[in-house]
């Protein structure tokens, strides 16, 4: 039967930034709309007309294996034609602006751009000034949207909800663009937060955000039901953060030992590239409790859902 206090949404968004755009509905909508899409990337033919006829671009200014790759394959398994654009490259690298080159690019009749870029911002400056959608694939250390759709929607593929779980962050808060989306998302979605890492990778008043902090991992293992690690970015971290790797690895990767006092249906969660040893080691990682691969495999169904909603529900 359906619930009747359920609210249909209508999704009439052209561009996806920011989490802290989206409603608590909007989110769902996604998270609905990839479980159909998740059945798709199972079939032996792995492609469904959806989108025949419509282009979408990747431009990407910064290293990427996994959302790259997810975004390409969930655009051809809804069948739009697809490019691949490096910045280093691409004309950009003779001097064009990027604005000039995503005009260009929408001279050529594109219907949608994922743009990666190391500066805050860049997405939402493009979306302001094309007539088609623009996907953030992640922006400096702000957001990450798409990254943490599809934490959300493998946190409820494996709980059967978000309302009411507790959630630990742990690592390089401060550099991290999947943190901040995170929250947005988990906190719209009723769940509890709590970060953990070292007091200089901790940004001056993140609890603003309607999160718990914590420096203690042992104490936070304890407690949680998802525990998030996150990449030490060390090609962001200008100055001396961390004493040592050494000393990052004792008080803040995660090892079984650490998890001996975890909660049995603890899962592991990390956005990736993974520095096996350092924020986790290799037995957590490949282990029972890691979702990490399901993470990547959800991915692709997210992205098709994103893709459908922004180009394929318009007529
Ligand atoms: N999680 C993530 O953004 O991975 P990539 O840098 O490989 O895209």
């Amino acid at each position: 039967m359906a619930d009747k206090n359920k609210k249909v949404i209508q999704w009439d968004r052209r561009n996806i930034l920011d989490l802290k755009d989206l409603s608590k509905e909007e989110i769902d909508l996604v998270l609905e709309t990839a479980k159909s899409f998740k059945e798709v990337s199972k079939r032996d033919v792995k492609k469904v007309p959806t989108l025949r006829g419509k282009s979408v671009v990747t431009l990407f200014f910064e290293p990427s294996t996994r959302t790259r790759a997810s975004f390409e394959l969930a655009a051809k398994r809804l069948s739009a034609d697809t490019i691949n654009i490096a910045a280093s490259q691409s004309s950009i690298s003779k001097g064009e602006t990027i604005l000039d080159t995503a005009r260009n690019l929408e001279a050529m009749n594109v219907d949608l751009i994922i743009v990666r870029h190391g500066c805050a911002g860049v997405p939402d400056e493009l979306a302001k000034h094309l007539k088609g959608s623009v996907v953030n694939a992640g922006d400096g250390c702000r957001a990450h949207p798409t990254q943490a759709l599809l934490d959300m929607f493998t946190i409820q593929e494996r709980f059967g909800k978000i309302e009411g779980l507790h959630v630990g962050i742990v690592g390089d808060i401060l550099h991290s663009r999947v943190a901040r989306s995170n929250i947005w998302g988990l906190k719209k979605l009723g769940a509890k937060v709590t970060l953990c890492g070292p007091p200089t990778l901790m940004p001056i008043g993140i609890e603003q955000m309607g999160v718990d902090v914590s420096y203690d991992l042992n104490e936070v293992i304890e407690k949680v039901d998802v525990l998030m690690l996150l990449r030490l970015q060390r090609e962001r971290q200008k100055d001396n953060f961390l004493p040592s790797l050494r000393e990052y690895a004792k008080y803040f990767g995660v090892n079984k030992k650490k998890l001996s006092k975890a909660k049995k249906d603890l899962v592991i969660m990390h956005p990736g590239p993974t520095n096996r040893g350092l924020e986790l080691s290799s037995e957590i990682a490949d282990g029972d409790n890691s979702l990490i691969l399901d993470q990547v495999t959800n991915g692709v169904a997210v992205r098709m859902a994103i893709l459908y909603l922004l180009l394929g529900t318009k007529t």
